[in-house]
């Protein structure tokens, strides 16, 4: 999302090292000895920062780095001293441009059948193509975000293949529009009963219930190339939508929080929703973030809530009448203005918060329990396991996925707490030591959280599926970021344990604490950020990388104010903020911290072009980032501030260390801020097409396949097809198409099959 505007203050891998059997993968290239003497230009931090050597070496070997002969075969997990690709230069065209030498393909477009004997999608006749809106079900859904590819041999993970695997992707909202001929078709209730006057089709209601979740589906490597096709009918092709049933685990499981009509003793749900960033777990698993779900309910006014529970929806961007974003779409029912919303202040307002309103098809029509009606939260019966009104706190967790078992159930993690996620990225695991994840909760003013496992890492755990994650991911401790002005930072504990929280009488059980997050970082004294997107952590030397993407606190008026860690005010282009853990320790309580890179127009002041980007890497609204396996960075770009001069983007980086820079002077504040980016370690690598955001992002073993996500081209918060600024991907091939744009993956290769950015 580019910008959301929430109407209250307060509201609102890549570790990519992620692989747990790098050991096996680099013995498959280079012997390990090899390796470890630095014949390939690894370092030892990037050894033995990965999941892959666990339990196997040990640091002295690694540090005996001496020059050994240069391998036969290139390692494609040798980090590269610089980039040496030639810049992509800004566009606004609507197609995807790739840098030189490079080559794309387009791959699952929303809509794509995962099974035969379905019609090929076509958005002139969404209703005789998918009937009802149950087809989608069986179809990719819409809004392509985070994704991983894992790697697969014999029908199991395998991490260090690279021509066949399964893609899990996140489906992050609908850009409705598109998906319905007749989008506009909303008629006012004709049941006086009701406390909300509109009334969407049952069927559109429910294509977008489907075409929201996860997409899992079988690749495989096209013949020769290393381009990849779908794999029709794979036993491991299957949807996850905003009505899957799931399990609940951990803190919340079984309590008064999470009861509702579906489920009274609350131990499953139904869906999950607005998945946006994305990282596999350390065993193999796929974990999805459920971001923006408040926009998909509505609720009346209730004498029957408690104050804390009000406190609670208000505070999660649920006021009373409907939820959603102030101004314009996301994909939602802009269209439909209400008179009776009640702000966080208890104002009544007239105008409109766009929402999804999934709860206003005629309930006659529902095809199962319920199927609309538990979007509207009012709650209105005598007992919380008689209505919806918790059904929004069964959203805003992390999801856990096993993506080679199509039979088992997603599971909603709830001791990661819940808030607006992106990415669960996890550090670098060590035998005997906790597994640690860091993450961002994307609305102005969040906070930045990380969760330490009660349970120690065992390496026998790499292959462990959900089981693992039941270990891993059901007991820890949470802790929320506090940056000082000095460069320092500290870990605030979300638990009674804190006696802040503690003396709160909203926290009675960690069970709140996990499903009041925000309130309980609140109470802690977090430090408010500038919109926390997707975490990265370095395989080379652990830091975490953390991209804030913008803070148009101009509008609306919502915006933090300054501090060192957010200093720019309004921050229309966002900036890259990274820290350092005391003495490498993951689970400790302190850290080092500066900022990495901000984002500007090349042609700003230099009082706001403070990292002095070029026309050859300078950005705006950092969002996706990742590390590739070799260290390599990657950022990408949902932008609206610099969209008149280039489309959304992804660069490659080769970043130093917190610390290597100096501090900044920036209005009145000092901020620590890294080197300056050069011409040869941050380079801008594929530019989109217009209207798009590029995000999600993977790789393949052995580096020779790139996936990313193309999402929302032809633009954002549409509200009908005759405003559409472009109609890619069928554009990419034919300049002159007409068609309806569609989100779509796109697969990068080298057109000498050389490894990316090698
Ligand atoms: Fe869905 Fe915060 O990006
Ligand atoms: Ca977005
Ligand atoms: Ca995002």
């Amino acid at each position: 999302m580019t910008d959301q505007q929430f109407p209250i203050e307060k509201v609102e891998d890549s570790n990519t090292s992620n692989n747990p059997h790098f050991n096996e993968l680099l013995a498959s290239r280079v012997s390990r000895r090899s390796v470890l003497r630095g014949g390939v230009g690894m370092t030892a931090a990037m050894m033995f920062g990965s999941a892959g050597l666990v339990g196997c070496g040990s640091d002295d070997e690694a540090v005996a780095a001496t020059p050994a002969p240069t391998p036969v075969t290139p390692n494609p997990l040798a980090l590269p001293k610089e980039l040496t690709f030639k810049p992509v230069v800004h566009h606004t065209l609507d197609k995807a441009v790739v840098a030189e030498g490079y080559e794309m393909s387009i791959l699952t477009p929303v809509g794509t059948p995962l099974f035969s004997g379905l019609e090929e999608w076509d958005a002139a006749k969404t209703e005789s193509v998918d009937p009802s809106g149950v087809t989608m079900e069986q179809r990719v859904g819409d809004n392509h975000d985070g994704l991983w590819f894992f790697g697969m041999k014999d029908r199991k993970h395998d991490v260090s293949v690279s021509d066949r695997g399964l893609i899990a992707l996140n489906h992050e909202f609908t850009n409705s529009f598109a998906l319905h001929t007749d989008f506009a078709n909303v008629a006012d209730t004709t049941d006086a009963s009701l406390w909300y006057k509109k009334q969407r089709e049952a069927s559109h209601v429910r294509r977008e219930i489907n075409a929201h979740g996860v997409t899992i589906m079988e690749v495989v490597r096209k013949a020769g190339s290393s381009n990849f096709e779908l794999v029709k009918n794979s036993s491991f092709n299957r949807r996850i939508t905003a009505a899957t049933v799931m399990d609940i685990a951990g803190p919340v499981k079984g309590t008064a929080l999470v009861q509702t009509k579906f489920d009274p003793a609350g131990n499953t749900s139904r869906g999950t929703l607005n998945n946006c960033g994305s990282n596999p777990s350390p065993w193999g698993t796929y974990l999805t973030a459920e971001e923006n779900f408040h926009a998909y309910f509505g609720r009346n006014e209730s004498t029957l809530l408690t104050t804390d529970e009000a406190k609670a929806l208000n505070r999660f961007g649920m006021v009373v009448g409907w939820t959603g974003w102030a101004g314009s779409g996301k994909g939602s029912v802009a269209a439909i203005k209400w008179d009776n919303y009640v702000d966080a202040d208890g104002k009544k307002q007239a105008g409109a918060l766009n929402n999804y309103l999934w709860f206003t098809p005629n309930h006659v029509l529902q095809t199962n329990n319920d199927e609309f009606r538990r979007w509207d939260i009012t709650a209105s019966a005598a007992s919380a396991k008689q209505d919806y009104r918790n059904e929004a706190n069964t959203f805003g967790y992390i999801v856990e996925i096993d993506p080679f078992d199509a039979s088992s159930k997603p599971v909603k993690r709830t001791a990661m707490g819940r808030y607006a996620h992106e990415t669960a990225t996890y550090a670098p695991v060590k035998v005997g030591e906790p597994v640690v994840f860091y993450m961002g909760d994307d609305s102005r003013g969040e906070y930045i959280y990380k969760f330490v496992s009660k349970a120690l890492w065992d390496a026998k755990d790499a292959t462990g599926g959900l089981k693992a994650g039941d270990k891993y991911l059901n007991e820890g401790t949470m802790y929320a970021a506090k940056f000082n002005a000095d460069g320092t930072g500290e870990w605030l504990e979300l638990s009674l344990n804190n006696p802040k929280i503690k003396a709160d009488p909203m926290f009675k059980s960690l069970a709140e604490v996990c499903v009041y997050t925000r309130l309980a970082a609140d109470v802690a004294g977090a430090t408010r950020m500038d919109r926390p997107e997707w975490t990265a952590v370095s395989p080379v030397n652990g830091e975490v990388y953390v991209a804030l993407t913008n803070n148009n606190a101009a509008r609306g008026g919502f915006g933090v104010g300054a501090d060192a860690a957010n200093p720019r005010v309004p921050n229309a282009n966002g900036h890259v903020i990274r820290f350092a853990e005391k003495d490498g320790k993951h689970k400790g309580l302190s850290f080092a911290w500066d900022v990495y890179v901000f984002g500007s127009p090349n042609d700003k002041e230099a009082t706001h072009n403070l990292s002095g980007l070029t026309k050859d890497n300078d950005f705006s609204s950092p969002d996706g980032i990742g590390f590739d396996p070799r260290g390599m960075l990657w950022i990408q770009t949902d932008d609206g501030a610099y969209t008149g001069t280039t489309n959304c983007m992804l660069l490659a980086a080769l970043p130093g260390k917190v610390g290597d820079g100096a501090k900044v002077k920036v209005g009145a504040i000092d901020t620590p801020m890294g080197a300056k980016p050069t011409a040869k370690n941050l380079v801008r690598f594929f530019v989109g097409p217009v209207g798009c955001e590029i995000t999600g992002l993977s790789w393949t073993a052995d580096m020779k396949s790139m996936f990313i996500a193309v999402q929302h081209p032809g633009g954002e918060d549409l509200q009908s097809r005759d405003q559409v600024k472009g109609f890619w991907p069928a554009t990419q091939s034919d300049p002159e198409a007409k068609t309806m744009p569609r989100s779509a993956l796109v697969v990068i290769t080298r057109k000498d099959g050389g490894v990316i950015a090698g």
